[in-house]
């Protein structure tokens, strides 16, 4: 008989949870109310890893690097039957707009490389070839050549019809705890809301706000790679769209309302048109803000709970890029194994603070 399976939350992690198991046999339901309306359905969508490193985050950039490199069989299971491709482009460039930014990007060059991964630091001649858009003040830049960008709400809509079609069935009923759940295993995969079934899992809001820009007859062209870059010490991305740009993201700890703001809006645009001076000429098509759950290592908690229980939650600003090898190592959990790339996200490392049962 097939082992039954409660997944609860249905963002990217819960529903790639689902499809994975579902097709490894279990008999799987997954819970949500409101399936991607999370920070799954907000995220820019950029898988950058190795632009994102910096010396002592070891454990970061290995479990950040070991999900991009599944991320192009990932990628291309979930496409089977589509017309359109997941992936909005296939490497990103950060840029300095000043010396010290610049000595930054160096910095993550080197230290990066020494953990075995391939980035390039390109100077300006080489920067106005790749991306003739980018503006004047750009000086330094570092490619990273395997680091993709995902519609995110593409990636939604090929998981859900994915899990569909292995079997996984959905509920939108509330679960209001995890006892009410009859089946052999639970995989509590509710981002903010897991604390609420499961005490003392250590995960706080981290407010983003996050802008949708769409092409116009007759506008510059947008950037073909994932360009990120800091301006007025705030971090700013653009991330390609088959029609437009995707551009963020604010971050503040202290807010947990998904209001977007006027002053967020205002940096976004002022910070992105410093990198891209032509953004203006954009349609502004959707601003959006959701909260990112992170936890006090910038590592998920994915691990077991108990002998029924197992989570994988607090993906912070990572959930699409994490989202293949937490599916995998949750897999590997419910079957009695661990994924070594994922051990290093183990719940155990906060046993000090969650809830035994
Ligand atoms: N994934 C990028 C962000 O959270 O802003």
């Amino acid at each position: 008989m097939a082992r039954s399976l409660s997944v609860v939350g249905g963002g990217v992690i819960g529903l790639s949870v689902a499809w994975r198991a579902a097709r490894q046999g279990w008999s799987v339901r997954l819970y949500d109310a409101a399936s991607g309306s999370g920070a799954s359905w907000v995220a820019g969508g950029m898988l950058a890893p190795l632009s994102e490193g910096w010396p002592g985050e070891e454990a970061v950039l290995g479990l950040g690097a070991a999900s991009l490199e599944r991320w192009p069989d990932f990628g291309k299971e979930l496409e089977t039957g589509a017309d359109v491709s997941l992936f909005t482009s296939t490497s990103s460039l950060t840029v300095a707009l000043d010396g010290a930014d610049a000595d930054d990007l160096r910095k993550i060059a080197d230290w990066v490389g020494a953990q075995g991964y391939d980035m390039d630091i390109v100077d300006r001649t080489k920067i106005r070839e790749l991306e003739p858009v980018l503006g004047p003040k750009v000086r330094l830049g570092l490619l990273a050549r395997s680091e993709l960008a995902v519609d995110n709400r593409l990636l939604l809509d090929a998981l859900r019809q994915n899990a569909r079609a292995a079997g996984v069935e959905f509920t939108d009923e509330n679960v209001r705890d995890l006892d009410d759940l009859t089946t052999d295993q639970v995989v509590l995969a509710a981002g903010l809301g897991a604390p609420r079934l499961w005490p003392g899992l250590p995960l706080r809001p981290v407010k983003g706000e996050i802008l949708r820009l769409g092409t116009r007859p007759g506008v510059t062209p947008a950037p073909t790679r994932t360009i990120r870059g800091t301006v007025h010490g705030r971090p700013a991305y653009l991330v390609p769209r088959a029609n437009g740009i995707v551009l963020g993201a604010t971050q503040y700890e202290t807010d947990e309302d998904t209001q977007v703001t006027v002053g967020g809006v205002r940096d976004l645009i002022a910070d992105a048109e410093a990198l891209m001076p032509a953004i203006g000429e954009y349609e502004l098509k959707e601003a959006a803000a959701g909260l990112r759950p992170m936890t006090p290592d910038n590592l998920p908690l994915i691990g077991r709970l108990s002998d029924r229980v197992v989570v994988a939650a607090g993906h912070g600003r990572n959930g699409i890029l994490l989202t293949p090898v937490t599916a995998d190592a949750v897999v590997a959990l419910l079957d009695g194994n661990t994924l070594v790339e994922a051990e290093c996200a183990n719940s155990e490392r906060f046993r000090n603070v969650v809830r035994k049962r």
